[in-house]
């Protein structure tokens, strides 16, 4: 059964949009599986640049089905100005766009909690996006999270917002001293959301069962990264979603047997949003003339050398069977390249990310050096076009990860992109 997982295996920002974009081409329906508006996907089509936060990167191509899985977390407001933002373009989204009854409502109360945990924290701030999705999650978790399917029933969303409201009230007033919310307000304002949203809720899982018993081709789309993965993560350092692979099956509501292909997309180099341990961090290019600020909140992204023993653990974690390589281009002008090949901590050599943060902040990376090419791989079409030293790079990357590439980006465009392998085995590939 032709179903592709397409997973991130860094910290987020790693280029999946862009991937998933190029994918769907030869796909009928991509499926977002997790996460909410704390992901920022960027996709460059020509001169129009588009940034989807909830909404598949799938949908910039006509005629395949969307669909926002019951893992997801959603701020209905945030969603319905995507969805807006995407009509306006030309962009067709009746019929094609569909959202699980399971995904569970951001509220206003989640928002502002974000907020005041974080600046409670003191050095344990996670330096979130602000978009509430802990406390939603966490909600989830504790069973008093309202879903898609309650929402857009006024009276089952009545009565359950009215009790969470109450509850979060008592926290907010007696644990923050903070300004209690106005349930009549929150109540009144969301039903016209959830009116707008209602024709767009339906079965999504039941879809994607039909369309992978009809051997459709079905793409997976992954947000964040691997380290930020709740439980593989680098804890406390992470979002609050599952963002392997397997947390990919259960937000999108399949078994992992409807996955064929796990394909790990992957920066020529490391980034990371936000606080917690970065082994490799050396702000070795400009983070603007890298293009390394965040979609979602405009942060800069911190910046290090390629860290081989998180990719290789991130191979382990989701099963990768085989990579796409982003930003190559981005490396095009250093002269000597670092890649991280080990850990080291007080003096004894260490295979992989210490589970304790306090322990990982102290890793010392042992690095080896490559030589640079020094020269534009933008226009690069084949393999056999780029410079011998940029070859060398990849051929390392290979190697020390365990899994071939078949994916090669070397700039933000569709058209910047080497192909090696075909994904998709049931039908041509158009690529
Ligand atoms: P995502 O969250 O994983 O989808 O990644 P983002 O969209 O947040 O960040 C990746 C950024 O790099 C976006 O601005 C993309 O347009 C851009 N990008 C993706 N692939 C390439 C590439 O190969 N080269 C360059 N220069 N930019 C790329
Ligand atoms: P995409 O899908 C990069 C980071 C935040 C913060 C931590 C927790 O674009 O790759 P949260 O708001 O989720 O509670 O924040 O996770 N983070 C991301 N970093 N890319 C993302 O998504 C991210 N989503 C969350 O910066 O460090
Ligand atoms: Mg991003």
């Amino acid at each position: 059964m032709p179903g592709v997982v397409i997973v991130g295996m860094q910290w987020g920002d790693e280029g999946k949009g862009k991937i998933i974009d190029l994918l769907t081409r030869d796909a009928s329906m991509v499926v977002r599986a997790q996460g909410g508006n704390n992901a920022g996907h960027t996709v460059l089509i020509g001169e129009e640049e588009y940034k989807l936060h909830l909404i598949p990167s799938g949908i910039l191509h006509e005629n395949r089905q969307c669909m926002i899985g019951g893992g997801t977390v959603i701020d209905p407001k945030v969603l319905l100005e995507e969805m807006q933002g995407l009509i306006d373009r030309g962009t067709q989204l009746k019929g094609r766009l569909w959202i699980s009854p399971c995904a569970h409502i951001i509220f206003p109360y989640h928002r502002v909690l974000d907020r005041l945990y974080e600046s409670s924290k003191g050095d344990r701030a996670i330096g979130t996006t602000g978009r509430g999705i802990g406390p939603a999650y966490s909600d989830k978790a504790n069973r008093i999270g309202i879903r898609m399917g309650e929402f857009i029933r006024p009276d089952l969303f009545k009565k359950a917002l009215k009790s969470v409201v109450e509850m979060k009230n008592r926290e907010l007033v007696r644990l923050y001293e903070a300004e209690p919310m106005d349930f009549e307000t929150i109540y009144k304002e969301h039903l016209e959301l959830a009116e707008k949203l209602e024709p767009f809720v339906s079965s999504v899982e039941l879809a994607v069962d039909r369309a992978i018993r009809a051997e459709e081709n079905v793409l997976f789309e992954g947000a964040q990264g691997t380290f930020l993965d709740i439980g593989n993560g680098t804890y406390p350092f992470v979002t609050s979603s599952n963002t392997t692979a397997g947390g990919i099956c259960t937000g999108a509501g399949v078994g992992p047997s409807a996955i064929t292909h796990t394909l790990g997309v992957i920066k020529a180099y490391t980034t990371r949003v936000g606080n917690g341990p970065l082994p490799s961090e050396e702000q070795f290019l400009d983070p603007h003339e890298a293009r390394e600020v965040g979609t979602t909140t405009g942060r800069v992204r911190r910046m290090g050398w390629f860290d081989a023993v998180l990719a290789r653990e991130a191979v382990r974690l989701n099963g990768v069977t085989s990579l796409a390589v982003t930003k190559l281009d981005i490396l095009d002008s250093v002269e000597s390249l670092k890649i991280c090949t080990g850990y080291s901590l007080d003096g004894k050599l260490v295979d992989e990310v210490p589970t304790v943060a306090e322990d990982y902040a102290r890793i010392e990376p042992i690095y080896e050096e490559l030589p640079g090419w020094r020269s534009d791989t933008h226009e690069m079409k084949e393999m056999s076009d780029l410079p011998k030293n940029a070859k060398r790079y990849l051929r390392r990357i290979e190697q020390l990860c365990g899994v071939p590439i078949s994916i090669l980006s070397v700039g933000p465009d569709r058209d910047q992109t080497l192909i090696l392998e075909h994904l998709f085995t049931q039908k041509a590939a158009s690529y």
